[in-house]
């Protein structure tokens, strides 16, 4: 399945400490978008939502996966009884609150993990699958750690539909057909972000690509591909949602935010036909 790849998982995890190190000192990685108060507006109620299928609720035990500087753990730390963060980026976890004393830090990779089978209730893991040689191997591990009828969610995986959209659009560019500046924005950084960060900050490009095998070398990911990978896994209950409609930030902030619900509501019901227009596909799975 993964010969044909010009990347090794070894080199996939030393590109991912090296890009995340290298963020967590220059203290950008905070600013990446998904922490705008909106977006921790929307991800707290996921997890309330998903707290409430949970095995145990008032006294859940988490893991997130790929935790960082602890996006999910803080959304989630007073929620739960305990929250445990794996990452293999020492650097990243440094930037994660243990304040509440319910939160612990583990320096592992995500596909093979210190813990015993069936402890948890729930299983996270955000803006993290692209960065995995193999989602799959993490798959099964989060299966394997999560109890009977624990939750599995996952969110921020780039859709393919949308990458393949984006792709063509840049084929275009110079043509005939006029792109709008907005478009031309999406593009730049959709596929060329890793010169940006080159230009802007000296984080070598190259690395970043391999720090991301799921975005840059697998285009993404099917929302089919992955539902059936986690059937095969043991998950039961398995569901995509899709999420961040091209220019949806644009209706929130220039028009409103009902705009922009309205707007997400008649892309979904136009699912599949619309799925190119979402940028990211969030994934529920049930043991
Ligand atoms: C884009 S960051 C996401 C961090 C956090 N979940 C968030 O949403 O802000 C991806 C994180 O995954 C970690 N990572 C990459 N590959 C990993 C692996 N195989 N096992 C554990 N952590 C990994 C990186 O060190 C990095 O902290």
């Amino acid at each position: 399945m993964q010969e044909d790849r010009d990347v090794t998982k070894d080199q996939a995890l030393e590109a991912n400490i090296y890009v995340h190190s290298f963020l967590a000192n220059a203290g950008e990685y905070n600013k990446s978008p998904h922490f705008r108060p909106e977006n921790q507006q929307k991800v707290r109620g996921i997890l309330e939502r998903i707290l409430e299928m949970a095995p145990e609720q008032q006294n859940a035990r988490l893991v997130d996966f790929g935790c960082g500087t602890g996006f999910i753990i803080h959304l989630v730390a007073d929620l739960v009884a305990e929250v445990h963060g794996v990452d293999i980026t020492a650097d990243m976890m440094k930037q994660v609150d243990l304040s509440s004393g319910t939160v612990q830090l583990h320096e592992s990779t995500a596909e093979n993990t210190p813990f015993e089978d069936e402890s948890f209730d729930v299983a996270t893991s955000y803006s993290f699958m692209d960065h995995l040689f193999d989602y799959r191997d993490f798959l099964k591990e989060a299966h394997r750690v999560l109890k009977q009828g624990g939750v599995f969610y996952s969110d921020l995986n780039p859709n393919r539909d949308f990458l393949d959209a984006i792709v063509a659009a840049d084929r275009l560019q110079g043509g005939p057909l006029p792109l709008s500046p907005f478009v031309t924005r999406e593009i730049q950084g959709a596929l060329h972000n890793g010169q940006l960060y080159e230009e802007q900050y000296g984080l070598d490009s190259e690395k970043l690509e391999m720090a991301e095998p799921g975005k840059s070398i697998a285009q993404g990911f099917d929302a089919s591909e992955v539902l059936a990978a986690a059937r095969d896994t043991g998950f039961s209950k398995c569901r995509v949602e899709f999420e961040w409609f091209l220019g949806q930030a644009k209706v929130m902030h220039e028009q409103s935010l009902e705009d922009a619900a309205t707007i997400e509501a008649y892309l979904n019901e136009m699912l599949p036909a619309s799925s190119h227009l979402f940028k990211y596909l969030r994934f529920i799975f049930v043991k």
